[in-house]
């Protein structure tokens, strides 16, 4: 057992999670202990399962746990959703808990629990309507929001690099 706030990871099924290990360093760093919970989809070849392991020291939960099975994690003090879809955030916000990622997110903002979300979303994709309107419904919960990729005259260039640890200042965890 530990004394340290407990971080929850929410992974979503984007390519730039192949890179999430660097989240949990950073998140490590700022003495937090992690706990992943993945989608399915993001299961599917998104990222280094084992290496996350690993470097947890937890199992990656991606499935509700048996009726009767004790909880695998204790309660977050916090929960961090990178990277995040547009599949994920309109589900969440239409409040469609259809994977434990998303029924996990409704439960947390419902608890008040400190969220932060770096989306990764294609600007087609951010375009859409539902999208804007499961952003603006999300931050009228209190969820808090960060650009990943800040700066301008970026794009064009060469590759970005995500910034992990701006859900961490989000979140204000020094
Ligand atoms: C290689 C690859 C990269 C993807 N990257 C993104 C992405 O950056 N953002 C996004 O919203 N969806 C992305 N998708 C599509 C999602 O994986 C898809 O919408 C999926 O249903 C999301 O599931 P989840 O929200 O449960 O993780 C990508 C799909 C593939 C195959």
């Amino acid at each position: 057992m530990t004394d340290k706030p407990f971080l929850y990871v929410v992974v979503c099924a984007a390519g730039v999670a192949a890179d999430v290990s660097k989240l949990i360093t950073a998140a490590q760093e700022r003495d937090r202990e992690v706990g992943v919970i993945a989608t399915p989809t993001a299961m599917n070849g998104f990222f280094d399962a084992a290496a996350v392991e690993t470097q947890t020291g937890r199992p990656i939960r991606s499935a509700w746990r048996r009726p009767g099975d004790p909880r695998p994690f204790p309660a977050p003090d916090a929960v961090v959703v990178a990277p995040a879809t547009f599949n994920t955030v309109n589900k969440w916000a239409a409040g469609i808990a259809d994977t434990l990622a998303v029924g996990t997110l409704c439960e947390a903002a419902g608890l008040g629990v400190p969220i932060a979300v770096l989306p990764c979303v294609a600007d087609a994709l951010a375009a859409h309507p539902a999208y804007r309107d499961a952003v603006a419904r999300l931050r009228g919960m209190g969820v808090r929001f960060a650009d990943p990729y800040p700066g301008e005259g970026e794009r064009d260039g060469e590759r970005r690099e995500f910034g992990w640890e701006r859900a961490l200042d989000l979140l204000g965890d020094g």
